[in-house]
């Protein structure tokens, strides 16, 4: 059996695949420890001409090899800052009105594209697996095949596949869907976003869609000159690890502090990047509406929203970050006490494993983005639940999670009111009930784990007829 490639916009450290890091990093670690190979990407450091064209930078952590490189300014600001993240992001989360177009920002994004693959070329045996992840790196396998790489090559889109006529709104996006193409196996996280791919593939580019009869969410497509297969794959967390290690936690200083310092009040926890995709604004309006509608619930209950910054050099990123700010002021203006605040609103990074035991601490878990490819924060929270006494999770229905979630109380981000009588009902439901919505929801993320969603798209990977 051939070894695994990963590549992947940023690639986790040694040392990140062992701690805390994100369960996919953990997820993906644990399928190149056991066939072997290479996890290949960025750096995430901004260096020299010099210093680029040095690498890739090689670390051996036992049969797992991590190559990065670093990006020049200019390719940051062209592949990462412009195209990856001031076009494709916002429009494949449907806001295109947040997108620019800037064709230099597109020549650069294809270029680093083919300098990437280029420089993984050395490192690629002629029976490994490639899988690559993100749209950082739609062109790709397109970049890998004109270098004369045969290998079976797959990608997994992590963010939502908008439908054909929002995705026409970047003006090359023939060429992209013509790129992607060139993957042997395209997986996406729901059915929504592979039918959109479908359509477009039907619609604007005259090609051929055939589900397959056994499997509803397989599909085969002939496109461009060239046959490809396409999947649902709904990447998942470790449940059990994850409620292991709440528990573990449980009892660890900054989880006494934050139960000291609420005094009895209720807990709802947000914990999102700082970005306009997730709703917060409209998740704090809703909160807002919560106290102005019910003043019972004023001075009883706490939102504390963690949310990191990041892309902060982008400009729609600055824009959200100030706008949350001053409301996040403004609504505290209003109804804090002397001794209550209803928003503790924290942008900073703080430890995965601090967080699930924060989860656990909570009443309510307030995840409502806009668009969102699957959430995992969302099946975090369920998994970090103390199943005697679980929280209840509130989820937007336009978070890929919901379609699996369904002991989740879903609302729709974009109806402050249906989402403040949400809040309410999560605040005050009986044990019961709550106990089985928890139990819908862990027996949802067992069925499909990170271990399903990775075994199965690789399986589907390694069934594709090389070098067709
Ligand atoms: C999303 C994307 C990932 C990305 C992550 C962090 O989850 O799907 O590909 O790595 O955000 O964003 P950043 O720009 O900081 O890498």
């Amino acid at each position: 059996m051939g070894r695994l490639i990963v590549v992947s916009n940023r690639v986790a450290t040694p040392t990140e695949t062992k701690g805390s890091a994100g369960g996919l990093a953990v997820g993906v670690f644990g399928a190149l420890k056991d066939a072997g190979g290479v996890w290949f990407g960025w750096s995430g450091d901004v260096v020299s001409e010099t210093v680029a064209n040095a690498g890739p930078m090689l670390v051996e952590d036992g049969p797992v090899t991590f190559a990065t490189v670093g990006l020049t300014r200019k390719d940051y600001d062209q592949y990462y800052r412009g195209f990856s993240n001031a076009t494709l992001w916002p429009v494949f989360h449907y806001r295109n009105d947040l997108a620019r177009y800037e064709r230099d920002e597109y020549a650069g994004y294809r270029r680093v594209n083919a300098w990437l693959a280029h420089k993984l070329m050395k490192l690629i045996h002629p029976d490994d697996n490639i899988w690559v992840h993100d749209y950082h790196l739609i062109p790709f396998a397109e970049a890998l095949r004109a270098e004369g790489v045969r290998n079976r090559i797959g990608f997994f889109l992590h963010i939502p596949f908008p439908a054909p006529q929002v995705l026409q709104t970047i003006p090359p996006h023939d060429e992209l869907v013509r790129s992607l193409s060139c993957y042997d196996l395209l997986g996406f996280q729901t059915s929504n976003d592979q039918q959109a791919f479908h359509d477009y593939i039907a619609r604007e580019a005259h090609g051929k869609v055939s589900m397959r009869a056994a499997n509803e969410e397989h599909g085969d497509v002939e496109a461009y000159g060239r046959k490809l297969r396409t999947g649902v794959y709904r990447i998942g967390v470790f449940p059990d690890e994850i409620a292991a290690q709440a528990a573990r936690y449980e009892s660890r200083q900054h989880v006494l502090d934050l139960k000291q310092s609420l005094e009895g009040r209720k807990l709802i926890m947000s914990v999102d990047r700082l970005d306009y995709s997730k709703g917060l604004v409209e998740r704090f309006h809703a909160f807002e509406q919560l106290l102005e509608t019910t003043p019972e619930w004023r001075g009883k209950v706490t939102l504390v929203q963690i949310a990191p910054p990041t892309r902060s050099d982008v400009a729609s990123y600055k824009l959200i970050r100030e706008e949350l700010e001053r409301e996040a002021g403004r609504i505290n203006g209003r109804y804090s006490g002397l001794d209550y605040t209803p928003i503790r609103y924290l942008s900073q990074q703080y430890d995965r494993w601090k967080l699930m035991s924060l989860f656990r601490e909570s009443q309510v878990g307030y995840v409502t983005p806009l668009h969102d490819g699957m959430n995992l924060v969302a099946k975090e929270y369920v998994a970090a639940q103390n199943p005697d006494d679980p929280g209840v999770l509130v989820l937007s229905i336009f978070a890929g999670a919901a379609a699996e979630l369904t002991g989740a109380l879903l609302v729709n981000p974009h109806d402050a009111a249906s989402m403040s009588e949400a809040l309410e009902r999560a605040l005050s439901m009986p044990l019961d009930e709550r106990r089985a919505r928890y139990q819908t929801n862990m027996a949802a993320l067992r069925r499909n784990d990170l271990g399903v969603w990775r075994d199965s798209f690789l399986r589907d990977l390694a069934a594709v007829p090389q070098a067709r």
